[in-house]
């Protein structure tokens, strides 16, 4: 968690360390700081919450210099005030780091530090690192972090600078760092949006890299010292890609991508004439008996979808794991394991480590990954990336249908090559997913937001909400339940309708709506029988139907129509509508879509 920012050069560092920290703050907006080496000294500021506090103190009183490191904070060791907020200095102020990651052996650290007579301001683990430095600081500064380094255990991307030394020093372990390559000028990030109002040239740092940046260039080693070539690549997304673009929010913006986002997952991978699909990856689809689909929060829910689309299209076993427990689970894992790991981000720590895992015990590893240079995708055997874009909004949703969508195409892929998928039958799921980008623009027709707008606005004071769906899109009920609690704090549970009567089904009275996705599927009657138990105690219940079923409309209190779509890719387009449910939801109720309370974009902590 975390975002950095760094900067050497001939500009005046508050600007850039600014606008770089405005483009990280979905990483953590606890609180935000900066510090500023002037030629003389290095001035810190620092202020607790979003970062428009640090602007509005910045804005009173300005900081000079062309040399300087900033940090939006998630806080994970330490109430996120003004003193754990980063830059951490030494007491004497001339070494000021800021850190991104977990120290899991600070309290050992700082004991031994405080022994030897170091005194502490903050409650952070981070601090550690500052003394760790200072102690072992003789006159060379990247000698010093290395030999702090070696010292600690756990996750960092660390940002280092020195009152004697015009120059950067940072390093990475499992937390993500890209170096922005200008003329005559340097920069570093947590993640390239930050970057591009400045360059598009970005160099991605390893896993143990270690880097110094000078005005006129930057230097790559290993933790050990050794020398490291990293190649420079030309980003192409423009800065307007990773802004708001007219929406009011960066989620609303998302949702509108994902015509788009769709169009470029699939785009060059289904071949209409030969009915093929080529997804440009190595992996042998007879060498493996049995997948594990791994992954966290939206993505596992997107791995779900994985599971019912493989199992059906291609007949091999699939299980699906919470990255989290599959880490510590003790799984059956073999060289006949293909483990599919699923991320938006390729940085989630949890997925990272079940990756880890699975590779430990032999499986090949395949990974559906949006972004480009991951940590996840450089310890993968294969990479199917989502080509879903930047995605700033916290709450996942175009990375959640692009993911969805890559699915299909592999079950596709998997199903043809290994004989379970006829011909015909194939050619008839690509043209239905060859369909998705136009059903999806057609799901976010002025009218259709507006009927969802309505619902969602009449039911916004709920206290409580049920999410009902069944076979391949009980997944999109709990993806929908899982995107209201994000953003609007209600409280929301969402069952495989056939489920219900189990026991959630006490919780229904006329007080409780239930979401009901009862498109066109094999099982809609049985989902309608569902409905009627709801229905039969009170229970309010909004219907999610295909165009044209007028037959069961009288079964919904409100009934909203999405368009008709195959029931296989029929998950992408309904998981529109339970995104817009939200956002309208939490609009109505006044809260922060893009920042909802107590999460992070990119959760890079256990
Ligand atoms: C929910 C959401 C999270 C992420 C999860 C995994 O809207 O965004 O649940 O899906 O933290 O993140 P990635 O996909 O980056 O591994």
């Amino acid at each position: 968690m975390c975002g950095i920012v760094g900067y050497i050069g001939p500009r005046q560092a508050q600007e850039v360390l600014i606008s770089g920290l405005a483009k990280l703050e979905y990483r953590g907006y606890d609180s935000a700081g900066i510090a500023i080496h002037d030629g003389a000294q290095i001035d810190v500021k620092k202020k607790a919450g979003k970062l428009e506090n640090l602007s509005t103190l910045l804005d009173g009183q300005p900081m000079s210099g062309s040399l300087g490191i900033g940090h939006t904070r998630w806080a994970t060791h330490g109430l996120p005030n003004d003193t754990n907020a980063h830059p951490h200095a030494t007491e004497d102020g001339r070494i000021v780091i800021i850190h991104n990651g977990i120290i899991e052996n600070y309290l050992t650290l700082k004991e031994g530090l405080m022994s030897r007579g170091h005194q502490f301001k903050s409650e952070t683990d981070s601090e550690v690192l500052a003394h760790l430095i200072e102690e072992a600081y003789a006159g060379n500064l990247e000698e010093a972090v290395r030999a702090a380094l070696a010292q600690v255990r756990g996750a960092y991307g660390i940002v280092v600078t020195h009152v004697d030394h015009r120059g950067i020093v940072a390093a990475r372990t499992v937390s993500p760092l890209v170096m922005g390559v200008g003329e005559g000028e340097m920069f570093l990030a947590s993640d390239v949006p930050a970057l591009l109002a400045y360059t598009r040239n970005m160099v991605f740092l390893h896993d143990g890299d270690m880097v110094v940046l000078n005005d006129d260039g930057f230097r790559v080693m290993d933790l050990a010292g050794n020398p490291q070539q990293r190649t420079i690549e030309h980003i192409e997304w423009d800065a307007e890609a990773a802004e708001k673009g007219g929406f009011d929010t960066y989620m609303l913006k998302e949702i509108y991508e994902q015509p788009q986002a769709l169009t470029n997952t699939l785009i060059g991978r289904l071949h209409d004439e030969t009915g093929e699909v080529n997804l440009d990856i190595n992996l042998d689809p007879g060498s493996f008996k049995r997948i594990s689909i791994i992954a966290c929060g939206t993505a596992f829910y997107a791995g779900l979808v994985g599971e019912y689309l493989i199992e059906q299209l291609a007949r091999i076993p699939v299980e699906v794991d919470v990255a989290s427990e599959y880490r510590y689970r003790d799984p059956l894992v073999s060289e006949n394991t293909l483990a599919i790991v699923v991320s938006q981000s390729g940085e989630t720590i949890d997925t990272l480590e079940a990756l880890r895992e699975a590779k430990k015990f032999g499986a090949k590893t395949l990974g559906v990954i949006n972004a480009k240079g991951s940590s996840m995708t450089r310890e993968l055997d294969d990479t199917l990336y989502i080509h879903a874009g930047p995605e700033i909004g916290v709450a996942s949703t175009k990375a959640y249908t692009s993911m969805v969508s890559a699915f299909l195409m592999l079950a596709l892929w998997l199903g043809r090559a290994r004989g379970t998928l006829s011909e015909e039958q194939g050619a008839e799921l690509l043209k239905a997913a060859r369909e998705l980008p136009r059903l999806v623009e057609e799901a976010l027709a002025p009218e259709r937001v507006a009927r969802i707008k309505e619902v969602a606005e009449k039911y916004a004071t709920a206290r409580d909400y049920l999410f009902l769906g069944r076979g391949v899109n009980s997944p999109t009920a709990y993806e929908g339940a899982l995107k209201l609690k994000e953003i609007s704090y209600i409280h929301a549970e969402a069952y495989a309708a056939g489920e219900m009567k189990h026991g959630p089904i006490a919780l229904i009275d006329e007080n409780l709506p239930v979401a009901v996705i009862a498109t066109e599927s094999r099982l809609l009657e049985k989902t309608i029988s569902n409905v009627q138990e709801v229905r039969a105690r009170a229970g309010k219940v909004i219907l999610f139907l295909s165009d044209g079923d007028t037959e069961n409309a009288r079964h919904g209190d409100d009934v909203i129509y999405v368009p008709r779509a195959h029931e296989m890719v029929s998950p992408v387009v309904n998981a529109v509508a339970m995104q817009l449910l939200a956002y309208f939801t939490a609009t109505a109720l006044g809260k922060d879509v893009d920042k909802p309370r107590n999460l992070a974009k990119s959760v890079t902590v256990e």
